[in-house]
């Protein structure tokens, strides 16, 4: 008998917090598809694990492409939305292609997969979409206009689309994490504080994937906030860490 439980598409499956969701959801026995810009990426087989090449700045192409995904994955039941980059600074620094890149990765691109997946979803005994949202969703800082806009966005998506699915099967939740040790700091300036209380793994959101996934039908997680015991940026130019509390905070992620 197949042990498989659940049939969950997993976007930015390639690297840190989707990464690490795709290998728990694989640990507790789900089918999953991984999501990424280049498929080459993934490496290690395993007999549940599917892939699929999609890029999120290419919004004409979604539509079809879940077309596709449904098709070849008819049990599809579950997506959790973990793709997603930062970029900061102050707003004039920003060239007009870069806000609307960031605004389409993070977000634009979630309504779009969203709306293409909810009619099957909304068919199937019981259904979860799940975003990984961000402490940047909760509180503009300075340097986050963009990236606190697109995360803002999908918490507002969010809360509505809970409400519009709650006569259905589909649960929809929103996780917001504080710093996560992940690749997502190798192209920025600033990363979080190194010493244990002071970030985030990625295997602790992905539990709190988990988590929802296995709450009761009749219950939804709507929002769960994450965040290290202690809030510290490491800035990488400068020597000394700065404490969030002690501090003018000036980003969030
Ligand atoms: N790390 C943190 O501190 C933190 C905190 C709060 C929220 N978050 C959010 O968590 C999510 C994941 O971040 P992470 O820390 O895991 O970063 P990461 O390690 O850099 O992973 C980012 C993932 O997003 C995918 N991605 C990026 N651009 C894409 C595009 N145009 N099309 C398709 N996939 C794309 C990447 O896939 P490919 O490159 O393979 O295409 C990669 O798998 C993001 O939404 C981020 O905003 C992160």
């Amino acid at each position: 008998m197949s042990t498989v439980k659940r049939t969950v598409l997993v976007t930015g499956a390639s690297s840190g917090i989707g990464r690490a969701i795709a290998q728990l959801l694989l640990t507790e026995g789900h089918q999953v598809i991984g999501v990424s810009r280049d498929i080459k990426k993934f490496i290690t087989p395993h007999p549940h694990f599917s892939v699929c090449e999609m890029d999120f700045s290419q919004l004409s192409t979604l539509a079809a492409q879940v077309k596709l995904l449904e098709k070849n994955f008819p049990t599809l039941d579950s997506a959790i939305f973990a793709a997603g980059y930062g970029r900061f600074g102050s707003l004039e620094n920003f060239s007009y292609a870069q806000i609307n890149d960031l605004l389409t990765v993070n977000f634009t691109s979630v309504a779009f997969l969203t709306r293409a997946l909810l009619p099957k979803l909304k068919q199937k005994p019981q259904a979860n979409l799940i975003f990984i949202g961000s402490e940047a969703a909760l509180q503009g800082k300075r340097k986050g206009s963009v990236y606190c806009a697109s995360k803002f966005a999908l918490r507002g998506f969010s809360q509505a689309l809970r409400d519009e699915c709650s006569h259905s099967t589909v649960r929809v939740s929103l996780i917001n994490p504080g710093m996560v040790e992940t690749p997502f700091f190798d192209t920025l300036d600033f990363a979080p504080g190194e010493a244990e209380k002071q970030h985030l793994h990625a295997a602790d959101v992905a539990a709190a994937v988990n988590y929802i996934l296995n709450s009761p039908p009749h219950s939804v997680i709507d929002e769960l906030n994450l965040s290290p015991l202690q809030q510290v940026v490491s800035f990488k130019n400068k020597s000394a860490p700065r404490d969030f509390k002690q501090n003018q905070p000036d980003l969030n992620v």
